[in-house]
């Protein structure tokens, strides 16, 4: 069956019914007739229908006797009344027993239509109100595929111990979302996870930040300074891209994981320390171990649990899975309805390969969500790289905000949403760069 709205329309006069079918169909409805009650309702049970149009008097059963049938056997069916004889009673019980919508006969087009579209705008909502944002028990990360299942298990087995935990997948992939959602399925979530990016500390700062200093301990420390060690204590730590971690930070981290203890820059008290490390990187620690550039004994301590996180490409239906995640989260931040994909358009994202993984596609599907403002989205609203044979027009019926938007978003999958690095390949300073991000979240409601 296709997915389009299916409409029964119930009437005795012939004449009405052609003028609903005449007038539905060409809005891509499946509309569907009968002339009495007896009539309809097998086809109330073999077609999934999602709106009834009644009658109100009918010969033997009544259109009320309809609307009782369906609420009673189809909760979630949709129920527009007309009729003929408009009285305020019949409008009242007919509303009171479920009819979303009524209209008296005879009605314009017009009339019929926005009923029509009143009531899919209610469907429509009902639907995304009763899809859940995540599936329990999968740690809020979407996806259904083998390949996620396994990584699933690992942080349910890790989330029990205390064991440390190295997160090893692609760019984009969601090391991140894992390692929270060991945090927070284990018995430490009520302490703190404590992220630590460490391509990000120059080697003059790594004591300091990763242990704290005193008041005094060097010039410019006007204040005592708590470390990342110090906060994660009863907590995690998340040393993300340790594979970019330098031979200074490397010897500190395994020092302080060995023995657990740690002193504070300025001062020789020994403070001791309990916290799991949570590792990530989308490097591959075992070639740098056998080359050379990554401390042997470090990676053993951190890969005591070691969580493989695939590529999306690897991922089967989980793209579509995460699409509709995506489109459903998005639309709601803008109060929108979700919009449709048309086959094409799902087919060319099921052949991606997806270089930026998860958040090359939660980009895109922002993007999409943000600047297309017709249904279904066509093949032609994806980014030209996405387009097979891709008729030319397309690509320059576009606006310079939109190619804006999109060339940002772009980099910024690129860079990791790295903003700094963003900017500077858009040629950019940041600020600017965060004012358009800033413009796009006023016009959006969504924030990067
Ligand atoms: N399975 C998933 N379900 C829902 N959202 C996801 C999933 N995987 C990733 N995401 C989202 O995709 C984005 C990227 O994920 P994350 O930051 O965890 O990736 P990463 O592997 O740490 O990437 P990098 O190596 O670039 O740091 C985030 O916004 C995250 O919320
Ligand atoms: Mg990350």
């Amino acid at each position: 069956m296709s997915n389009a709205t299916r409409i029964l329309a119930v009437d005795d006069s012939r004449s009405t019914l052609e003028v609903i079918k005449r007038n539905l169909q060409p809005e891509g409805y499946e509309v569907y007739t009968s002339e009495s009650v007896d009539e309809a309702l097998p086809l109330l049970d073999s077609l999934e229908i999602d709106l009834v149009i009644t009658d109100y008097r009918m010969p033997r059963a009544t259109g009320m006797d309809l609307i009782k049938h369906v609420r009673a056997n189809h909760p979630d069916v949709e129920i527009m009344m007309i009729t003929g004889y408009p009285s305020i009673p019949g409008a009242v019980e007919a509303i009171k027993d479920g009819a979303g919508e009524y209209l008296a006969k005879p009605f314009t087009t017009e009339e019929l239509l926005s009923a029509v579209e009143r009531i899919m705008e209610r469907l429509e909502r009902r639907r995304v109100l009763s899809s859940p944002d995540t599936p329990p028990d999968n740690f809020g990360i979407i996806g259904n595929s083998p390949e996620m299942d396994s990584v699933f298990q690992r942080i349910g087995k890790a989330s029990a111990t205390n064991a440390n935990v190295l997160i090893q997948g692609d760019s984009g992939t969601g090391k991140e979302l894992v390692a929270r959602a060991v945090h927070y399925n284990s018995d430490r979530r009520a302490a703190s996870f404590i992220p630590v990016n460490c391509t990000a500390i120059p080697d003059s700062l790594v004591e300091s930040e990763l242990f704290g200093h005193v008041k005094g301990a060097f010039t410019g420390a006007k204040d005592a300074r708590a470390g990342f060690f110090e906060v994660a204590h009863g907590g995690s730590i998340f040393l993300d891209e340790i594979g970019d971690a330098s031979p200074t930070m490397q010897a500190k981290l395994l020092r302080v994981i060995q023995s657990k203890e740690f002193t504070k820059v300025g001062s020789s008290r020994v403070h001791t320390v309990d916290t799991r490390i949570l590792a990530a990187t989308h490097k591959d620690l075992k070639t740098m171990v056998a080359e050379g550039s990554f401390r042997e004994d470090l990676y053993y301590r951190i890969n005591v649990v070691d969580i493989p996180v695939p590529p999306l490409s690897e991922r089967g239906d989980d793209i579509l899975a995460l699409v509709n995640y995506f489109l459903v989260r998005f639309s709601k931040a803008m109060h929108r309805m979700p919009p449709t994909l048309s086959d094409e358009v799902l087919q060319a994202l099921r052949n991606h390969t997806w270089p930026g993984n998860v958040r090359e596609l939660e980009n895109l599907i922002q993007r999409i969500v943000v600047i297309v403002d017709h249904d279904p989205i066509e093949i032609t609203d994806l980014p030209d790289s996405m387009r097979f044979s891709l008729p030319k027009e397309g690509s320059v019926n576009r606006s310079l905000a939109e190619v804006e938007y999109e060339h940002i978003n772009n980099v910024l999958t690129m860079t990791r949403d790295n903003k700094t690095r963003a900017a500077e390949i858009l040629g950019i300073n940041r600020k600017t760069l965060r004012e358009k991000l800033k413009r796009m979240e006023t016009m959006t409601g969504i924030s990067k």
